[in-house]
């Protein structure tokens, strides 16, 4: 069945072919979804040609292909508010708090961590996020990694073993013995329990002082690469560290956090095909300086903008804010930081059919209660997700 949707004020494609700048902006467009991806776009003036099953009216408002939230960590069971009003009142952010989290998630049920993540990602996706990474390391065991594994890849559409986040209590001491087990055992484990190849997935380690320094951080990315799957790092979050090289060096396809950059890593990243994601939520809930978004944009690295919703440092999983911190915090501009929570999300999830409204792309719409996407920011906080479409069905 195909549905012309039109009344649209301002269409993002992120395809310069079908429109203006970098966006692919279309003013006055329409768009004909065919089942769940999208058969054509352009300007409504040119739609009258196209025929379509059906008609929907979005009374002259901007849209976006939906939000691409690449980083993530949502299956957890309980809340860290008072690790969060401590630190409101002066405490430090420390990695250490990642095992509250860990021992709520170890007592929940398979059932009571499914049902938080999908309660989670139907938040997610009544606030125009379509496609969710999650990772797992909250387990940090063997049979808790697996099961977390498991429901990550059952619920959301990219999954990430992040068996790395933390020395568990367990191996106090002994480092190099958990690495071991994630490195090994763990790591046969998460793989035969997910259900498609191993190319579609990540793993990825926290590279930070308190978590994993830089000779192990690059013995787990060996060790996943060994078996196929994508790298990704969490680096450069809580100071200046290694986390950027280390990424670039090993090819991975993101680096997040990105928060305390030399100009040596922005170099690296502009000469690279590494995307730099950046967790503007988690910088303003940690009370870190905000990403440098704008050094990131001149020099030409490709950005990507994430919730990073998780109970310790972002308990968020709002988008659209933020968007408006990517661009009144990490100083984007508009354009970059739609661009970046879309296709930039897309890129660093090795996607290319989400994040982009062209011919053939998932038919993934989010419908803004605005005229233009740079109400975002103009209008922070304000609710302005009208409708969402996810796979060419209306959802939200
Ligand atoms: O991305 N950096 C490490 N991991 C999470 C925080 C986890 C937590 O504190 O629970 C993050 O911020």
């Amino acid at each position: 069945m195909t549905v012309l949707v039109q009344g649209i004020s301002q269409l993002v494609t992120n395809d310069p072919a079908l429109g203006e700048g970098p966006l692919g902006v279309v003013r006055d467009a329409a768009l004909v979804l065919d089942g769940e991806r999208v058969l054509w776009a352009g300007t409504a003036a040119s739609a009258s040609d196209v025929g379509a099953d059906e008609r929907v009216d979005v009374g002259g408002r901007a849209v976006l292909p939906g939000w691409v939230d690449s980083h993530t960590h949502l299956v957890f069971d309980g809340d860290r508010a008072a690790e969060f009003t401590a630190r409101m009142a002066g405490e430090a952010y420390e990695a250490g708090g990642i095992m509250t989290t860990v021992h709520a998630t170890r007592e929940a049920s398979d059932e009571q961590l499914t049902g938080l993540v999908q309660a989670r990602l139907a938040e997610m996706l009544r606030g125009g996020t379509t496609t969710v990474e999650t990772k797992t390391g909250y387990g940090l065991s063997f049979v808790d990694e697996v099961r977390s594994a498991r429901i990550a890849d059952a619920t959301c559409d990219v999954t990430t073993f992040l068996g790395a986040h933390l020395v568990p209590a367990d191996f106090a001491g002994d480092i190099d013995g958990y690495l071991d087990l994630v490195c090994g055992q763990m790591l046969d484990g998460v793989l035969a329990a997910l259900s498609g190849p191993p190319g579609g997935y990540f793993i990825d380690v926290f590279c930070e002082d308190g978590a994993f320094d830089e000779a192990r951080s690059r013995r787990v990315l060996a060790a996943g690469q060994r078996v196929g799957l994508g790298l990704k790092v969490h680096g450069n979050q809580l100071g200046y560290g290694p986390g950027v090289r280390l990424a670039v060096d090993a090819g991975a396809t993101s680096v997040d956090h990105c928060t305390y950059l030399t100009d040596e890593d922005i170099d690296l990243l502009a000469g690279s095909s590494t995307v730099a994601t950046l967790l503007p939520t988690c910088d303003l809930s940690t009370r870190q300086p905000a990403a440098p978004g704008r050094r990131l944009a001149d020099a030409g690295a490709t950005i990507a903008l994430a919730s990073n919703c998780n109970p310790g440092t972002s308990y968020t999983s709002s988008m659209n804010l933020v968007v408006a911190l990517g661009v009144l915090q990490c100083g984007l501009t508009a354009d970059e930081a739609v661009r970046a929570a879309t296709a930039g999300g897309a890129a660093a999830l090795g996607l290319t059919d989400v994040g982009v409204l062209r011919p053939g792309a998932f038919a993934d719409l989010h419908v803004l209660d605005a005229p233009s996407h740079d109400h975002l920011a103009y209008r922070v906080g304000m609710p302005l997700t009208h409708a969402v479409w996810r796979r060419g069905k209306q959802v939200a």
